[in-house]
């Protein structure tokens, strides 16, 4: 090719929200090592625009995202967000403010979070090796107790009302399910393990026993099996080998996700990936841990899940080879030693960043 004529780049427009606390850090690495990667295979490049929607900015101007916050959005490629939430703000207002809408407006209504043990990390349970924990939780993530609806009364008196109503529908339910199925037959062991509590909830939960079952009879090929969610936790515990896809409800895959994260090692290297896909809207990658206010401002984060967060948003805008690579480099490090604390390495999240940036390197 002339040296006059540039090769043309496929560009991935990605939505970068930072948000507060450790998040800030963490997609800042994440940011460096996408263009590293972009740079370093060549073919294709990142444009960030990132909006500074945070706690931080609640408190100046009382809002976290402006009006056509949405439709701004809309306009991108994908979304890479780091967390939300600080100490000055409740919760509900950050989490209600910034991160629920997105998922919710813009139909992510699946939220893939994958988890194994990393080469050269351990698990702390005693007996699992690295081949015995290989999972991927599907957390339904557009409804069930997440679903906003409810409200309070007679507040501030004796009497307090609150009402958190849980909503599941059959078409909720049903694509969820659909797509686990999907997920546990791309994978080698073509296993589902679905999670209720429909022993003591006996309305939304047993909707979901019911549709789990009608939709098993279209994936005949899919092992299946059945959990109570706190039975669920015992056996995750126990018997981490017996399990590989699970589909669970929005709170329960939360909170086994946090669990699975620890088991593996660190929450710090748990990726998620918010989906919408019939692909009509972005879909949104973020790591599963907050915003940390613990350990932030120290630069001792772990950027491993938002790494392997970037790694899916990458493979989900079509770059396929650089997702694998993305990972492969973050392995290597990782078996050479070089983690953050809380992986029990001395690493902070600047050399853990610059240690991938170089594997990429090496390995392109
Ligand atoms: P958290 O995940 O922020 O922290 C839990 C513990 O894990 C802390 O001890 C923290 O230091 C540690 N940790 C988390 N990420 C780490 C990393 N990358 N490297 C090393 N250690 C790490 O959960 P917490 O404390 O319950 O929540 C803090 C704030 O974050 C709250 O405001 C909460 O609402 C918000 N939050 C936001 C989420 C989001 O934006 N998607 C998700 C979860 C919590
Ligand atoms: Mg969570």
């Amino acid at each position: 090719m002339p040296s006059h004529v540039r090769e043309v780049s496929r560009i991935h427009r990605i939505a970068s929200i930072p948000g507060d606390g450790i998040g800030v850090d963490i997609t800042d690495a994440a940011v460096e090592i996408l263009n590293v990667l972009a740079k370093t295979i060549g073919g294709f490049e990142f444009e960030f625009t990132t909006f500074d929607w945070s706690s931080k900015k609640f408190l100046e101007r009382g809002w976290y995202m402006p009006p056509d916050g949405l439709e701004q959005l809309k306009k991108f490629d994908a979304i890479y967000f780091g967390a939300v939430g600080w100490p000055d703000v409740p919760d509900h207002i950050s989490l209600w403010g910034l991160i629920l809408p997105i998922r919710k407006s813009l139909n992510q209504y699946v939220n893939v979070r994958p988890t194994r043990i990393l080469e050269g990390t351990k698990s702390p349970l005693a007996d699992c090796q690295r081949e015995d924990l290989d999972w991927v939780i599907i957390r339904e993530n557009s409804e069930g107790e997440y679903s906003g609806q409810g409200g309070t009364s007679h507040e501030s008196s004796p009497h307090t009302v609150a009402t958190e109503v849980s909503i599941f529908t059959r078409v909720g339910i049903e694509r969820i399910m659909r797509f686990a199925f999907e997920t546990a037959r791309s994978r080698p062991r073509k296993k589902l393990t679905m999670v209720t509590k429909s022993n003591a909830q006996r309305h939304g939960m047993v909707l979901w026993d019911t549709v789990f079952y009608e939709v098993a009879k279209e994936y005949g090929d899919v092992e299946i099996d059945k959990m109570l969610v706190d039975a669920m936790t015992v056996r995750m515990v126990l018997q981490p080998k017996s399990l590989d896809t699970i589909v669970a409800t929005n709170l329960h895959a939360d909170i086994l996700s946090d669990l699975a994260a620890a088991l593996s090692g660190s929450i710090g290297i748990a990726p998620s990936s918010n989906l919408d896909p019939t692909r009509a809207n972005p879909s949104m990658f973020e790591p599963i841990h907050g915003s940390a206010p613990d350990i932030a401002g120290k630069g001792i984060a772990n950027p491993v899940g938002a790494f392997w967060s970037a790694a899916e948003m990458v493979r989900w805008v079509g770059e396929e080879k650089a997702a694998d690579g993305l990972m492969k480099a973050v392995e290597n490090v990782t078996a050479r030693g070089v983690k953050t604390k809380d992986l029990g390495g001395g690493e902070d999240t600047k050399g853990v960043t610059k240690a991938v940036c170089q594997e990429i390197e090496t390995l392109f």
